[in-house]
């Protein structure tokens, strides 16, 4: 569905963000912005800030920021379009249906109706577990212990032993066959209709706004297979649902326990271990680390502890890390999984499991060593290479010392000699015409990145200025160009305040961020601008030498950008006559006397 930009603004503008965010987040007011404490990551004293006068929040802990339609986006986990419908409703807006194609519309209702059949079918198994023919299932739940309690709020159910029970209850609710066939509830062939669920202990799958999108069930006692799921419908994509992150995003915790089965998650939140989520299937794609990614940062790998468990963990970690998630694992032995260790030895030894879990790296080397016979010196040694390997991963001199004394106390390695090894191995390393040693690369970043901190900074505090109150449009535009701004996030913001400026309006900060809504780390940039601010306690003198500063900053990197380009040597000789200019202190003072 696509919303006219106008239409867009009149629903954030009509829904004040300080009322939306107040419905989710205690807030108080100090001085002009309102702070609690931050649902976007866990925190215990308050960095998240609302703005009134921006209609802005942000959060100076995770860097989480945006506008009231990003704000619901984020916390309901809703799309664009979900956001904006939501925001309409609430501020009583009615949207236009006619702006929607006949196709998109049709596409709409399917999943509406797809989602109401879910929701329906697992109030019937509910209802069937709690009948005298669901006796079997109740009791198969108590058996492997979850309380009555536990089965309401996973709504676990039981599917009856009749062919077709289901498909002739959603027939007679109402649902057509074509939506029953889509739902992968039912399978409709010209041999006949029969429910994919057959007496079968019922796990209903819900997204993370608790809407069923699918199943799973499971046989009571010996058969195959041993679970069943929904295939993927329009409404359940499996890459990119969690089972159990209904629950665990509402978590305090600073991170996921991620696991395998539907029974390991709910016997964790039984046993109040209530951040477990599990990947329904053994392998953790990318999706899911993105979708993690957006609660925590962290994550605890409880999966089996058998070979598949430790194939899975080995092939998710680096997907985690990719993410920019850490990871540490989880040592179940002597048990298989979370669910029979709680069952065996209670929720407080595996509090401890989780306060002992290890660091993902020294994980990876445990595997490795258990792969290598260290009665054999040579076996030993190609041990000790892969870990000096794995080691030069590591940019950073501090970290990678500390991972190397770790790693050296674990398996009884000399750290002098290891630390020679990985200065071999990281010199001996094929990458391309130069190699500079870890420390050497490291340096030259941490120089570049301060550079660029410093360009950033400049651009986002020039932007900023510009839609203060002492802020001089007028000024700003006879010095700069959008082209001027070389962030990429900056340089967007730059044309969008341009082009409304030249219309002879001011833009709002708010309306400014629908333009940024499809990507959450813009969002966070466009959300850091609008905070980044002169120094309070600076005079009126000194913030005008700043703001000067920044802006022959942000042009002088222009033009050396310009010069590095330039091949026309005419031009060229005017970039740097300009560049020249802008380099002289009358420049300089020109600026500040504008301000
Ligand atoms: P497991 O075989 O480890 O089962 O499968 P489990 O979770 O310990 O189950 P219980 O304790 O015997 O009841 C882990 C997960 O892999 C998927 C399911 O999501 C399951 O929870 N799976 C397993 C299937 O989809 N189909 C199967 O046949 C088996
Ligand atoms: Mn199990």
């Amino acid at each position: 569905m696509y919303y006219q930009e106008e239409l867009v603004e009149e629903v954030r503008s009509r829904n004040d963000i300080v009322a939306v965010v107040s419905q989710y987040v205690k807030m108080n007011k100090r001085g002009a912005n309102y702070f609690g404490c931050c649902p976007f990551h866990s925190e215990k004293t308050p960095s998240f800030s609302v703005s009134p006068s921006k209609q802005m929040y942000y959060c100076f802990g995770c860097g989480a920021g945006g506008n009231v339609l990003t704000f619901v986006m984020e916390y309901e986990n809703y799309t664009f379009q979900e956001a904006v419908k939501y925001l309409a409703d609430r501020a009583g807006i009615t949207l236009p249906e006619g702006e929607t194609t006949e196709e998109e519309r049709q596409a709409a209702s399917l999943r509406s109706r797809l989602l109401e059949a879910n929701k329906e079918a697992a109030r019937y198994y509910y209802f069937q577990l709690k009948s005298p023919q669901g006796r079997r299932a109740w009791e198969y739940f108590q058996g492997r212990g979850l309380s009555e309690e536990t089965i309401r709020r996973f709504g676990l159910g039981y599917s009856p032993m009749y062919r077709d029970d289901l498909y002739q209850y959603l027939r007679k609710k109402g649902y057509s066959d074509e939506v029953l066939n889509q739902s992968g509830l039912v399978k409709i062939t010209e041999r006949g209709v029969n429910d994919r669920f057959w007496n079968r202990a019922m796990f209903p799958i819900m997204d993370a706004n608790s809407r069923v999108i699918g199943f799973g069930g499971r046989v009571m006692g010996d058969g195959e297979p041993k679970y069943l799921n929904s295939p993927e419908t329009r409404i359940f994509d499996k890459g990119r649902n969690l089972y159990g992150l209904n629950l665990a995003r509402k978590s305090r915790k600073p991170y996921f326990l991620l696991c395998e089965g539907y029974m390991d998650v709910i016997a964790m939140h039984q046993a109040g271990f209530d951040c477990a989520v599990a990947s329904l299937g053994p392998a953790c794609p990318q999706g899911h680390a993105l979708l993690i990614k957006r609660y925590v940062k962290e994550v605890i790998l409880t999966y089996d502890s058998d070979g598949a468990g430790v194939k899975a963990a080995m092939r998710a970690i680096p997907i985690l890390k990719e993410a920019g998630l850490t990871a540490r694992v989880l040592n179940m032995r002597p048990h298989k999984d979370p669910d029979e260790f709680i069952v065996h030895e209670g929720a407080a030894a595996f509090q401890e499991r989780i306060d002992q879990a290890i660091n993902s790296f020294l994980y990876e080397c445990d595997v490795l060593r258990s792969q290598y016979d260290f009665a054999d010196p040579e076996q030993k040694t190609r041990f000790h290479r892969a870990v000096a390997g794995k080691l030069t991963e590591f940019p950073d001199e501090l970290e990678r010392n500390n991972y190397l004394e770790a790693v050296c106390s674990r398996h009884q390695i000399p750290p002098d000699a290891l630390r020679d090894m990985v200065r071999r191995v990281g010199a001996a390393r094929p990458v391309g015409e130069e190699t500079p040693r870890p420390e050497v690369r490291e340096m030259r970043r941490r120089q570049s990145r301060e550079k660029d901190e410093g360009l950033l900074e400049a651009q986002r505090l020039v932007l900023s200025w510009a839609f203060s109150e002492e802020g001089k449009p007028a000024c700003i535009r006879e010095y700069l160009e959008p082209g001027d701004f070389t962030d990429a996030v900056c340089g967007q913001m730059a044309q969008l305040v341009w082009a409304a400026w030249k219309e002879g309006r001011q833009p709002e900060p708010a309306s400014l961020m629908n333009h940024f809504l499809d990507s959450e780390e813009e969002r966070s940039q466009v959300a850091a601008v609008f905070n980044t601010e002169l120094p309070p306690e600076r005079t009126g003198e000194e913030k005008k030498k700043i703001l000067a500063e920044s802006i022959r900053r942000i042009r002088k990197n222009s033009l050396d950008q310009a010069a590095r380009r330039e091949t026309d040597r005419g031009r060229l000789q005017e970039i740097i006559r300009q560049k020249a200019r802008v380099e002289t202190r009358a420049y300089f003072s020109e600026i500040v006397a504008k301000l």
